[in-house]
């Protein structure tokens, strides 16, 4: 089921650590990481592209979960990271992530963004808009700068996965479209600046998905916009962006190849394409986010008041909720979990896991087979690590969470909890 195994004293562990000893030493809820996990994930995509002999780079996608501890294992393991805001741009140079490793995402970067990221010499930045590329070109003026750039398009894919990620579509805030000539009209507008170079195409098809068809039907439709272009420009390609959206297990219904089959089929794909047009392979890239992050990370919660509707249902609390996973009230998301300090005894009924906050949508998991349960068992729920903490929220003025990273049976403090004077600090008198 979940990737953890279960101690002697019938509790969960995780990275070699007892998670009620976590719970009650830091707290809850609490987010931990299983570094070991972290870097297994990063490397499954890096070592598919060496096994398979062609010119790659894997970007974390940051926006899963971006600090400064989990950056810095990123930039251990080699990746390339992928930033959408001046935000996480900032938090990367905090972490000491080497400038040339970043790519700069976004649909409205601002001219603030755009000036940290030619003064930070970024790798590369991912056109998104034509506004976008008039501002970028005057702002390379300004400061007598050049700047690797791809061009996101919009493939018109509908992808099997929630309405809200899906990117790839043709009617899509993100990109310039294929099929109405816009990316062909955004490529001669970019040759007006000649301190934009222009790399190749990015594309983005969504999240959270389990078919490797869709990616490989988003790499024929780049490959039919390259055809034109090379006949009717002689521009080749010098690297071609996948994006990220790879699928992972939230619960048994969600079933994800092995990254490394992902990898494989498409640069087959790729290299045939690229045969077919006569043209050097060009260089993969990809952006995963939730892949490398998402099963490394539990939540745990302590669990409070209960609440039983005889021959309805069974409620239980935690203490936290949709303010340190939204996902639930905004997906329809489904999760699986323990009861951490039970985890071997077997279900004998279901509960459904509400949290915290005054809203009725702020329920966590609905009819969760469960051991009997009390006040002060401490829940685990798992696969948390991507898009919880990074879309944690005040709502209710609740407080952050903390966040801890364990590997090899050692457990560190990476990001603190917020303090309640943490949440009131930008707060001014108006009396
Ligand atoms: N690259 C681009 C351009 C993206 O827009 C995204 C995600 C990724 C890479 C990484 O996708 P991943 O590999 O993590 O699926 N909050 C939502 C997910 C939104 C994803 C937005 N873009 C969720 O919790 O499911």
């Amino acid at each position: 089921r979940h990737p953890f195994p279960v101690n002697s004293q019938g509790h969960l562990e995780i990275g070699g650590v007892d998670a009620v000893n976590l719970a009650n030493e830091y707290g809850t809820p609490l987010y931990v990481y299983d570094v070991s996990l972290i870097r297994k994930n990063a490397r499954s995509f890096v070592e598919a592209f060496k096994k398979s002999g062609v010119e790659a780079k894997v970007a974390y996608a940051s926006k899963a979960f971006s600090s400064i501890a989990m950056l810095q294992v990123i930039k251990q393991e080699g990746l390339c990271l992928d930033v959408v805001s001046e935000g996480e741009l900032y938090t990367a140079i905090q972490a000491g992530f080497p400038r040339d490793r970043i790519h700069m995402h976004g649909n409205n970067k601002s001219s603030q963004e755009l000036e940290m990221a030619i003064e930070e010499s970024i790798g590369c930045i991912v056109l998104d808009n034509f506004y976008e590329i008039e501002l970028l070109g005057e702002l390379l003026k300004k400061h007598d700068k050049k700047i690797d750039v791809l061009m996101r398009v919009t493939p018109g894919i509908e992808s099997k996965t929630h309405q809200y990620i899906i990117t790839g579509h043709e009617d899509s805030k993100f990109g310039f479209n294929l099929k109405n000539g816009q990316a062909e009209e955004a490529f001669q507008f970019i040759q007006n600046y000649p301190a934009i170079t222009f790399k190749g195409l990015h594309c983005h098809i969504g999240s959270q998905i389990f078919e490797p068809d869709r990616f490989l039907n988003a790499a024929e439709v780049l490959f039919e916009e390259l055809a034109n272009w090379k006949k009717t420009y002689n521009y080749i390609p010098e690297v071609l962006n996948l994006g990220g959206g790879f699928g992972i297990r939230y619960t048994a219904d969600d079933v994800p190849m092995p990254y490394e089959e992902y990898v494989y089929a498409l640069v087959e794909q790729v290299k045939e394409h690229a045969a077919a047009l006569e043209m050097p392979m060009p260089e993969i890239w990809m952006e995963p986010g939730r892949a490398i992050v998402g099963n490394t990370g539990i939540t745990l919660y302590t669990i409070g008041s209960m609440k039983s509707i005889p021959e309805v249902r069974e409620y239980i609390s935690v203490d936290g909720g949709m303010t340190d996973n939204l996902r639930p009230a905004l997906y329809g998301a489904k999760y699986e979990a323990v009861i951490a300090n039970k985890a071997d005894q077997p279900p004998i009924k279901e509960v459904s896991v509400a949290g915290k906050c005054c809203e009725s949508g702020d329920m966590l998991i609905w009819d969760l087979p469960v051991p009997e349960v009390h006040a002060n068992d401490i829940l685990a729920v798992f696969s948390t690590g991507a898009y919880g903490y990074s879309m944690a929220s005040h709502y209710n003025r609740l407080a952050k969470p903390a966040v801890v990273f364990v590997e090899n049976g050692n457990a560190k403090l990476v990001v603190r909890r917020e303090s309640y004077k943490d949440v009131v600090q930008n707060d001014l008198s108006y009396l």
